[in-house]
C-alpha cells in the first residue's frame, strides 16, 4: 500500500510564519488540512501590519476596502467570495460557501449578506495606517499605484526580512497549501487584491484555478502577486497539470513562471511567486525576481526560506 505523505503547511511569503506555528500545531492535533490553511489565512487576515490581506490591506481608488478568498479541497468541493466590503475572516467566509451552499463564489453585497446570515459580524476592514496610505496616494505623495508597486512596507520584522532577502511589496497574496496526517491536501489564499485598484477589480485570488488549485488526484499549487498576470496563465491550474503529467513540483513551477514572463514581459516592480505541492508531499517555490520567501512547517521545524529559484535572478527587466 502507499505511504502516505508527511504532514506539511506551506505559505507565501514570511509574514504567514505565526499562521503556520498555529496550522501545523493545529495538523499535530489531528486536525484537517482545511483548518490548517485556514488558520494560515486567518491570522494574516486579523494582523495589521499585512498590508495586502485582511485588516491592514490597502483599499481601493476610493478609500474602500474589498476582500477576495478561496478555499479548495478538490475540483468538485471549492469555495470562493470576492469583493467583501464588510467582513473580514473571508477564508472561513469562502470555506462556508463551499460547505453550506451549492455554489462555488459569492460576490459583493451577496457575499457580505451571506456573511450575515452565517452569523458573521459586520467589521470595519480599513485600518488606520492603510487609510493614512490611501490618503498619500490620494495626495500624490506616494508612487504606488496599480502598475507600479515598489515600495517597502515594513510589514517584515527587519531581522528575518534581512535573513532570507525578502523585499516585501503590498499586493502579497497569502497562499497556503497543507497536507494532514490522514494524507489529506487542502488550499486557501486571502488577499485585498492590488492597492488603489479600480473599484471593482478583482484578481486571481478567488478564482479556483487562478490564484489556488488543488486536485488530489494531481497536486496543489498556489500563487501570489499581480494578479492580472496569473491570471493570463490560470497560474495555479497550470501547474497541477504540469504535474498531473509527470513534471516535478520545481519544473510545474518554471513552466508558469516561463509562460507568464514570455507573455506578459513583466515590469520590474511585477513579481509573481508559485508553490507547488505535488500529491506525493513533494513541493517547491520560485519566484519570478529576487525577494520572495517561503514559509513551511513540517517536522523538521517551522521556518521561512528562499524559493528553490529565481527566474531573473539579477531582477532585471
Ligand atoms: N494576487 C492578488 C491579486 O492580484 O489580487
Amino acid at each position: 500500500m502507499p505511504q502516505s505523505p508527511a504532514p506539511i503547511v506551506l505559505a507565501t511569503w514570511s509574514f504567514a510564519i505565526q499562521g503556520a506555528h498555529n496550522g501545523w500545531a493545529a495538523l499535530e492535533s489531528g486536525g484537517s488540512a482545511l483548518e490548517a490553511v485556514c488558520t494560515v489565512a486567518r491570522e494574516a487576515e486579523a494582523d495589521p501590519t499585512v498590508d495586502s490581506v485582511g485588516f491592514g490591506g490597502l483599499p481601493d481608488a476610493t478609500g474602500r476596502m474589498s476582500l477576495d478568498a478561496c478555499v479548495m479541497l478538490a475540483p468538485e468541493r471549492c469555495g470562493s467570495v470576492c469583493a467583501v466590503g464588510h467582513h473580514l475572516r473571508v477564508t472561513d467566509l469562502a470555506r462556508l460557501v463551499m460547505e453550506r451552499t451549492p455554489h462555488v463564489m459569492l460576490a459583493g453585497d451577496g457575499a457580505d449578506s451571506f456573511a450575515d446570515a452565517m452569523g458573521m459580524p459586520r467589521e470595519c476592514l480599513l485600518s488606520p495606517q492603510a487609510c493614512c496610505a490611501w490618503e498619500r496616494w490620494r495626495a500624490g505623495e506616494s508612487a504606488l499605484h496599480p502598475k507600479d508597486q515598489g515600495v517597502d512596507s515594513g510589514a517584515l520584522t527587519p531581522s528575518l526580512s534581512s535573513l532570507i532577502g525578502e523585499r516585501h511589496v503590498p499586493h502579497d497574496t497569502i497562499g497556503a497549501l497543507a497536507i494532514d496526517t490522514h494524507g489529506v491536501m487542502a488550499g486557501a489564499c486571502s488577499t485585498s487584491g492590488l492597492p488603489f485598484k479600480l473599484a471593482g477589480r478583482v484578481g486571481d485570488s478567488p478564482i479556483p484555478g487562478h490564484g489556488l488549485y488543488v486536485d488530489p488526484e494531481a497536486g496543489g499549487a498556489v500563487a501570489t502577486g499581480n494578479g492580472e498576470l496569473v491570471m493570463g496563465v490560470s497560474g495555479s491550474f497550470l501547474a497541477v497539470e504540469c504535474m498531473r503529467r509527470g513534471s516535478t513540483p520545481a519544473e510545474a513551477v518554471r513552466e508558469v513562471l516561463e509562460r507568464i514572463e514570455r507573455r506578459f514581459q513583466p515590469l520590474v516592480d511585477q513579481q509573481i511567486a508559485v508553490i507547488a505541492l505535488s500529491r506525493d508531499g513533494r513541493w517547491s517555490a520560485g519566484a519570478l525576481r529576487p525577494g520572495f520567501a517561503v514559509t513551511v512547517a513540517d517536522s523538521a521545524g517551522i521556518r521561512a526560506v528562499a524559493p528553490d529559484f529565481v527566474l531573473r535572478e539579477n531582477g532585471s527587466q
